[in-house]
C-alpha cells in the first residue's frame, strides 16, 4: 500500500518499510524506504517516527525510492542503527518551503562538512544532469567521516577533501580550501550551497560576502512539528521557522539571523552556545 504513495505531501505519519541498508561509514547509514517522493524539491526534508523512541527530522537523500542517510548520535538515531531491512518507519512530509535553487547558475560550489555533506548530494546530482559546473568541498574531522567523496567524484564533481587532522587531503578545516580556492587560484561561482557545522556555514558566508557570491545554507534546528506549528525551529529575530521557511536560508536572511553560527536553542527552547550542544 504505502508504494503506491508517490507525490502528496503526508501529515500523519505513514508506515514504510525499510528495503535496503547501506553502510556509508562506520557511523553513517542510509536507509532505503518503500516509498516514491517523487515532488521532493532540492534540500527538502522528511519526519522520521521512530517507534516508539522519537520523531527526527532528517534530509531527502533520495526521492525514487525515498532514501535518508543518518548519523548515530543520540536515542533516535542509535535506535534507527539497530534496525534492519523490513522493519517499519513512520514517514511523513516533505517539508520545507525554503529549498536550493540552481536558478540561472553554470558554475557552482558545494561546502559540506561531516554528515551535513548529505543534505548537498541530490544537489550536486542535479546540477551535473543540468550541465552545471560543480566543485566540492568535502571536510571532517578525520578520514573515516567523510561522507560521500566516491559519490560526488563518480557524478563529476571536481571535489577538494579536507581533513581536520590532515589523515586525508589538505590539512584543516574546508573554509582554509575554500578561501584557498578564492585567493591562490582565482576561481569564481555563482553560488556557494552549504551544509554543515553551523561556525563553518558562517565563516562560508564571511567569505562569500568578501567576494560578493551568494551563499545558500541549510540550517539544522530541534524541531518538534516539523511544518511551522510549534514555533520551536524559528530564527532570532526574524521568527522565521527552520522547518517552513527554511531549512534551506540565502544570504540575505543568514547575515540577519542573530549570533548565526554560535547560538541555537535546545530541546527545551533555551538560547545555547552550539559548542554547548555537541
Ligand atoms: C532539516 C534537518 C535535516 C537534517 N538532516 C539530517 C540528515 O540528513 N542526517 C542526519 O544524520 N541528521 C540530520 N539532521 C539532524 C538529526 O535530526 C539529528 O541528528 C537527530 O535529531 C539526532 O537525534 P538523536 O535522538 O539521535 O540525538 P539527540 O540525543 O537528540 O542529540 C544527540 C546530539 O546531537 C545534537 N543534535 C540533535 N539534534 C540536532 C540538530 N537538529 N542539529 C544539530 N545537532 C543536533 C544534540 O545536541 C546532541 O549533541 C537534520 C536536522 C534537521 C533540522
Ligand atoms: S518544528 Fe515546529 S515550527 Fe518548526
Amino acid at each position: 500500500m504505502t508504494k503506491n504513495i508517490v507525490n502528496s505531501q503526508i501529515d500523519c505519519p505513514q508506515g514504510v518499510e525499510i528495503k535496503e541498508i547501506i553502510k556509508e561509514t562506520h557511523d553513517v547509514k542510509t536507509f532505503v524506504l518503500n516509498r516514491r517522493l517523487l515532488n521532493a524539491k532540492l534540500g527538502q526534508f522528511v519526519m522520521i517516527w521512530i517507534p516508539i523512541v522519537d520523531e527526527k527530522p532528517f534530509t531527502i537523500t533520495q526521492s525514487d525510492p525515498l532514501a535518508i542517510t543518518v548519523k548515530k548520535r543520540g536515542k533516535a538515531t542509535q535506535t534507527l542503527h539497530s534496525l534492519e531491512e523490513g522493519d517499519i518507519l513512520g514517514v511523513r512530509g516533505p517539508y520545507g518551503d525554503g529549498v536550493f535553487s540552481l536558478n540561472k547558475k553554470k558554475k557552482i560550489m558545494l561546502v559540506g562538512g561531516g554528515y551535513g555533506t548529505a543534505s548537498l548530494k541530490i544537489l550536486a546530482e542535479t546540477a551535473v544532469m543540468q550541465n552545471i559546473e560543480v566543485d566540492a568541498i568535502i571536510g571532517a574531522d578525520t578520514k573515516k567521516n567523510l561522507l560521500f567523496v566516491d559519490h560526488f567524484k563518480n557524478i563529476g564533481a571536481k571535489v577538494t577533501i579536507t581533513t581536520d587532522d590532515g589523515s586525508l587531503g589538505i590539512k584543516g578545516f574546508t573554509t582554509f580550501a575554500l578561501f584557498s580556492l578564492f585567493k591562490l587560484q582565482n576561481q569564481n561561482y555563482d553560488a556557494i550551497y552549504t551544509c554543515g557545522p553551523e561556525i563553518m556555514m558562517s565563516k562560508v558566508l564571511k567569505i562569500a560576502d568578501k567576494y560578493n557570491i551568494e551563499v545558500q545554507a541549510s540550517l539544522s534546528a530541534y524541531m518538534k512539528c516539523g511544518f511551522g506549528i510549534c514555533g520551536h525551529c524559528a530564527l532570532d529575530p526574524l521568527g522565521l521557522r527552520v522547518c517552513k521557511e527554511g531549512p534551506v536560508f540565502s544570504s540575505d536572511i543568514l547575515k540577519k539571523i542573530d549570533g548565526f553560527g554560535y547560538n541555537t536553542r535546545d530541546k527545551s527552547g533555551r538560547l545555547v552556545k552550539w559548542s554547548e550542544m555537541i
